[in-house]
């Protein structure tokens, strides 16, 4: 029996691609192993989105050096984003890697492990370009979940957002035909999933013979699936439509993720986002006054080329006015080959930490009192599963995304849906008492 080995970096787009890997390695006969040492092909997929991704895999790369002297019949492959762009430097800092294969060309995976030492087999072989039918590709997943899973609506980017390496990596944008997205959640229904989360670059921009609200209409009436979320929305192309959709379309779960990168009018036009300060704040408005309750979240870059304190001190405004349910906030990182890498007036990291600090503390705050609010309250939660570190506890989500934790139950199982309590909140969960089961 062989054995795989699969290491992955990076987001959602990426922990789904692997599990399309992990699918085509056990679609021809391959095992997960436990450790490196005892695989026969090791898979790194990787993330380049900021430098210390790229540090990292790096360095864990590095250290399959001395197994492969050990081992030579090992064959180690990179994919995902640092394979798409740096296929150069890879073959020259680890010659000892086999196969290189960009996020638009994980179908290679199927003839490249299939037979490893078949004449077809080249030492050097790289899948990088770029893949016209990747819509088309329909591959099997292996999912490392029963209830809730991933589902690609469409693949790329065009925004070209000016410090984004996404564009480069992914392609332009493409969007998978409605049919084969039905086919497939109709398929994880009949095996008993509850939820799937759209996933996309920029979702909004979704079209194929119908638009993204008229996908969202489509897949809320499909049988067994009880909750349906989708990321990535953009901010500039969120329509009335989709606030609609997501207001009126049972399933759909009210909860969006909407990048404001940044306070400043000035930074978000240098960062090539396609709207203003004021804009971002009138879809939120119109969100929040459609949608009572509906959770907000958001990304943050800190220290963007140019960005003075004022700029600093708006994005701080905006977060105590828009009041996010949680945000992801990072220092910016310069990424080779992107517009905003050659700008001029680059931030040195100790003021881009700083500035990241004051963020995740104002943040803080926010997420306590909001969360706060939501003690006394009913929820229900879809159940996931049990908590990893404590035992006897199960853990699952609000409607909203918040995770929840309750005692477990004989009563109650992964994938049940049940009304909950809330009867403390901290910053990262909820705890809940189950008052019953729907
Ligand atoms: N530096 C820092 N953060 C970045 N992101 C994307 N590119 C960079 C970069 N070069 C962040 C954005 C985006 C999220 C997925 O990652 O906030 O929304
Ligand atoms: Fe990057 Fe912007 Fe595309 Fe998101 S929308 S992937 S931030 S270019």
């Amino acid at each position: 029996m062989r054995k795989y080995y699969l290491v992955t970096f990076g987001c959602q787009m990426n922990v789904h691609d692997s599990e399309k890997i992990a699918g085509l390695l056990e679609s021809e006969a391959y095992t997960e192993a436990e450790s490196p040492r005892d695989a026969d092909v090791i898979v790194f997929n990787t993330c380049s989105i900021r430098e210390k991704a790229e540090q990292k895999f790096f360095s864990s790369l590095g250290r399959l050096r001395t197994l492969k002297m050990k081992k030579p019949g090992v064959k180690i492959a990179v994919a995902g984003c640092v394979a798409q762009q740096k296929a150069d430097e890879i073959r020259e800092r680890a010659p000892f890697v086999d196969f290189i294969v960009g996020p638009q060309n994980i179908h290679a995976f199927r003839t490249i492990i299939a037979s490893p030492s078949a004449p077809a087999y080249k030492h050097d072989d790289t899948y990088t370009g770029d893949n016209p039918s990747i819509t088309e590709l329909d591959l099997p997943a292996s999912r490392t979940d029963t209830v809730r899973a991933w589902v690609n609506i469409m693949y790329g980017c065009d925004n070209f957002c000016s410090y984004c390496i996404v564009p480069y990596t992914r392609g332009r944008e493409k969007s998978r035909p409605s049919g084969s997205i039905i086919s497939e959640i109709r398929a994880l229904s009949e095996k008993g999933y509850k939820e799937v989360t759209l996933l996309g670059q920029n979702v909004n921009s979704y079209r194929s013979d119908t638009d993204f609200p008229g996908l969202l209409g489509r897949i809320d009436s499909i049988p067994g699936i009880e909750r349906i979320r989708f990321v990535t929305s953009h901010p500039k192309d969120l329509s009335d439509d989709l606030v609609y959709a997501i207001r009126d379309f049972e399933k759909v779960c009210e909860h969006i993720h909407l990048p404001l990168q940044s306070g400043s009018t000035k930074i978000l036009g240098l960062m090539n986002r396609n709207y203003t300060y004021d804009d971002y704040l009138r879809r939120v408005g119109f969100l929040k006054k459609e949608i009572p309750g509906i959770a907000i979240t958001t990304d943050i870059i800190a220290g963007f080329p140019q960005e003075k304190d004022e700029d600093h001190r708006a994005t701080l405004r905006a977060l105590g006015e828009i009041e996010f349910d949680g945000l992801f906030a990072f220092n910016y990182s310069p990424r080779p080959g992107t517009t905003a890498a050659t700008m001029e007036g680059h931030i040195d990291d100790a003021l881009k930490s700083q500035r990241l600090y004051e963020i995740l503390e104002l943040q803080n705050g926010v997420t306590d009192r909001k969360n706060k609010t939501l003690e006394g309250t009913l929820q229900e939660i879809l159940v996931e599963g049990s908590d990893e570190k404590e035992r006897g506890l199960l853990t699952g989500r609000t409607r909203a995304n918040k995770i929840v934790t309750l005692p477990s139950s004989p009563a109650i199982e992964r994938g049940d849906r049940v009304l909950v309590k809330i009867v403390r909140a901290h910053r990262h969960s909820l705890e809940g008492a189950a008052v019953e089961r729907s």
